[in-house]
């Protein structure tokens, strides 16, 4: 291991994605003693900066890491001695360094080869490489197609993240991958160079799914429309697109956040078991139940745009800069969709998301049937519900007898709630997690191609209804509005009850 080097080059270095996600993450990691022994970090970006000034811009992402850490009193302040300094933000200040560089540019490329050898691998026997690109995917081929051959590692492995949008439909992603793929090596066995992240793959209650399901042989025989009325997928967030707006408005919400993070859910929640924990014997069966999933019609769609709160005091979405004054984007959508295979034929999958809400939360819930019979009279339904964020928890809503003299029944939980259960301080951020993942070469939170083709097969023709491209007798979709701090548009609720939700009590 100290033969070894780990370079982290992280492109658009700048940015938003690498101040806010990447960088602290590195830190993160670094805190934890997880990055390995030799590593170097260099921020890569096309702004001429000095890396004082380049510090400076990553520190407040930095520094919410770095107080948790440093108030534990941790290691390094133990071997000084000195409980009131935390070396962990110089010391990882050290490993980094700043480079200005176009992407795509092949004489950059060759500069960055050049100093990493000459500087930092020299006098390693190996030497390792990720590039995270934290870039628009119009920049990936190009920048993936100068640094390799040309800053390529001829003595460890190559790995690249590329983070979403991975196009707009399916011909886009499909021409994105392709290009990819004519440089970098994705094979299902053996070594990849392609690392895809979906966040939400790296996220603590998200990885639980599969414990959860194939660990506990309880919840075997009720997985299956036998059991199963209806499963939901929400995804609330309590602030608008604060400024993004005029990036949102060329995504919206289903490709936001849907087309990804919360199909991957479902898939985690509807696959079969896979054969092994192996990364390809996990990706299979994603692809596999994907696979079984129909196309989404625009029928089962609500879509909503946020308007000013009631009080008027928060904007809506057209008052962001950058929003057209007509913009048709969705800030919010239900949606419901149906998976053709002996285990859930029949069973509704609703997703709903939406920016600009009453709360922010993310989850899954399995609602199970009534309980036949009516003994106790009638009972609200049994959930099985999985929280993703915040208050991480996996909970069932039961019915069990009132303590005491009475004979009533009532309605509570089974609940396992992650920060009362265990001595956690804090859950790594999901970032962490994967860059950790794809440092040691493991790919199973990472999304492989076939699968991000059948995720765009079953978004696409109902995207391009919404976006006024099936032509024919496709139907324009309604956006109802809603106010900003809402549950989001009465229509939304009325769909999700015409396919079986009953509402529930309690939380
Ligand atoms: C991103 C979306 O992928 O996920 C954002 O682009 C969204 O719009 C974010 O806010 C949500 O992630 P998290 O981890 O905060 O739930």
């Amino acid at each position: 291991e100290s033969e070894e080097h780990t370079t982290f080059v992280v492109l658009g270095a700048s940015g938003d994605l690498a101040k806010k996600k990447t960088f602290p993450a590195l830190f993160s990691l670094f805190c934890e003693g997880r990055l390995p022994r030799n590593f170097t970090i260099v921020g890569y970006a096309r702004t001429e900066l000095s890396f004082d000034d380049f510090w400076e811009r990553l520190s407040p992402g930095l520094s919410k890491v770095g107080a948790f850490f440093c108030d534990k009193g941790t290691l390094s302040v133990r071997l000084r001695g000195m409980s009131h300094i935390c070396l962990f933000p110089d010391k990882f200040r050290e490993r980094c360094t700043y480079f200005c560089g176009q992407y795509g540019s092949p004489d950059d490329a060759a500069r960055l080869d050049k100093l990493l050898q000459d500087k930092h691998e020299a006098k390693f026997a190996r030497a390792n490489r990720m590039y995270y690109l934290a870039l628009p995917p119009t920049q990936f081929a190009d920048a993936v197609r100068a640094f390799k051959p040309l800053a390529w590692s001829q003595k460890g492995w190559n790995r690249v993240i590329v983070e979403k949008p991975f196009g707009h439909d399916l011909p886009s992603s499909d021409k994105l991958a392709s290009e990819l793929m004519a440089v970098l090596e994705e094979k299902e066995v053996g070594p990849t160079q392609t690392y895809r992240i979906d966040h939400y793959l790296g996220k603590e209650m998200v990885l639980n799914l599969m414990a959860l399901r194939f660990g506990n042989v309880a919840f075997t025989p009720i997985w299956s429309n036998h059991y199963v009325a209806n499963v939901r997928i929400t995804f609330k967030e309590d602030i608008g697109t604060e400024g993004r707006g005029g990036y949102f408005d060329k995504v919206g919400i289903i490709r936001d956040v849907m087309q990804n993070h919360l199909l991957q859910m479902l898939t985690l929640v509807a696959m079969e078991r896979p054969a092994s924990l192996l990364d390809e014997d996990i990706r299979d069966e994603k692809v596999k139940v994907l696979k079984q999933i129909a196309p989404i019609k625009t029928e089962h769609v609500v879509l909503g745009q946020y308007t000013r709160s009631e009080d008027g005091k928060t904007p809506g979405y057209k008052d962001d800069p950058g929003v057209p004054a007509d913009s048709q984007c969705p800030t919010f959508a239900t949606l419901v969709m149906f998976i053709n295979n002996e285990r859930w034929a029949g069973v509704p999958f609703i997703m709903k998301a939406g920016k600009a809400l009453e709360e922010r939360m993310a989850e899954v819930r399995i609602q199970l049937k009534d309980v036949p019979g009516g003994l106790f009279g009638e009972l609200a339904r049994n959930e099985f519900v999985i929280k993703v964020q915040p208050n991480e928890a996996v909970y069932m809503k039961i019915y069990g007898k009132q303590p005491g003299l009475s004979n009533e029944v009532e309605q509570t939980e089974l609940d396992l709630s992650l920060h009362d259960r265990f001595d956690i301080d804090r859950l790594p951020d999901a970032y962490e997690r994967l860059i950790l993942d794809c440092v040691n070469g493991d790919k199973r939170n990472f999304v492989r191609t076939d699968e991000l083709r059948e995720a765009w097969r079953i978004f696409t023709p109902m995207l391009h209804t919404i976006d006024g491209l099936a032509g024919g007798d496709a139907m324009p979709v309604t956006i109802h509005t809603y106010p900003f701090g809402s549950r989001g548009p009465p229509d939304s609720d009325a769909l999700v009850q015409h396919f079986g939700y009953k509402r529930t009590t309690g939380y």
